[in-house]
């Protein structure tokens, strides 16, 4: 197959070598803070301060953080190939290692957003520490509260429809670091053409992958820079790879 079209399908697991914890792992962040206290929409409106200050943290967390030589080896493939990042993740690692097609399903911290009926967006200025951190009683034109621009659970994902019908155009779907655990997000995995070539990137190997994707047992630092060489150098031997099924670098 003439390889011209690359989707790349992220999680957290993608910017953990960045610093960033992950949800779901044993130092996951769902494990220190109880979702229904900071991630939901009934906690934005009944906790508004405590949900204010969680991502407060998060967002000044993320722009400390660098991507890592998985974001830039993603990057890359843009060298040879179009690409698109179709990320879970809120940080902005992605566009900083120079991707720049990257679909946010669950929202981007470096933007803010007000709770008009018709919200409207707002990117911060990342260079003023004024304007890093939000409060209760920042409002938009509007009159109504800002809060940050993330997805919470019990609202709708952002983007679905797009991200569906790019990973139908991939000629290579690759997914990296998510536990495929939050739905309608995990659910692009059902969406591959049947003669795509799928890889997963992933230490954990006990991920509900459907049979056509190649598991590569590894972490996203070792594995993405990996399959990356081969797509920019040898793209000849990823039918070879696939064949392989299952693939331990860690
Ligand atoms: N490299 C690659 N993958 C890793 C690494 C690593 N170094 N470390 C952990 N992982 C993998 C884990 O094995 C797991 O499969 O990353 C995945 C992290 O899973 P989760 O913590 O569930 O994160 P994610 O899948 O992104 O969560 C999806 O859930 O709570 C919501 O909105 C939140 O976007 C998030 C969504």
């Amino acid at each position: 197959m003439r390889i011209r079209y690359i989707v790349v399908f992220t999680g957290a697991g993608v910017s953990r070598e960045s610093g960033l914890p992950t949800f779901r792992d044993v130092d996951g962040l769902w494990i220190k803070y109880p979702i229904e206290e900071v991630a939901t929409i009934d906690a934005l409106v009944r906790n508004t301060e405590k949900v204010l200050e969680f991502y407060n943290i998060r967002r000044r967390k993320i722009l400390e953080a660098k991507p890592n030589a998985a974001h830039y080896a993603i990057a890359s493939l843009e060298k040879k190939y179009n690409t698109v990042v179709i990320t879970q993740n809120i940080d902005n690692l992605h566009e900083r290692a120079g991707s720049t097609k990257v679909i946010h399903l669950h929202g981007l911290i470096t933007q803010n957003k007000c709770m008009c009926p018709t919200p409207h967006y707002y990117d911060i200025d990342i260079t003023d520490d004024r304007t890093i951190d939000l409060r209760l009683g920042d409002k938009c034109e509007g009159g109504s509260q800002l809060r940050h621009n993330v997805v919470l659970f019990g609202e709708a994902v952002e983007n679905m429809e797009i991200a569906y019908s790019e990973v139908q155009k991939a000629d290579i779907f690759i997914v990296v670091g998510t536990s495929l655990k939050v739905y309608p997000a995990a659910n692009l995995v059902y969406y591959t053409r049947p003669d795509a070539y799928c890889f997963c990137i992933d230490p954990d190997e006990s991920l509900n992958l459907p049979a056509n994707f190649c598991h590569i047992k590894s972490r996203a630092v070792k594995g993405v820079p990996w399959i990356v060489n081969f797509l920019l150098e040898n793209p000849q031997e990823i039918s070879s790879i696939m064949k392989e099924g299952k693939i331990v670098l860690e």
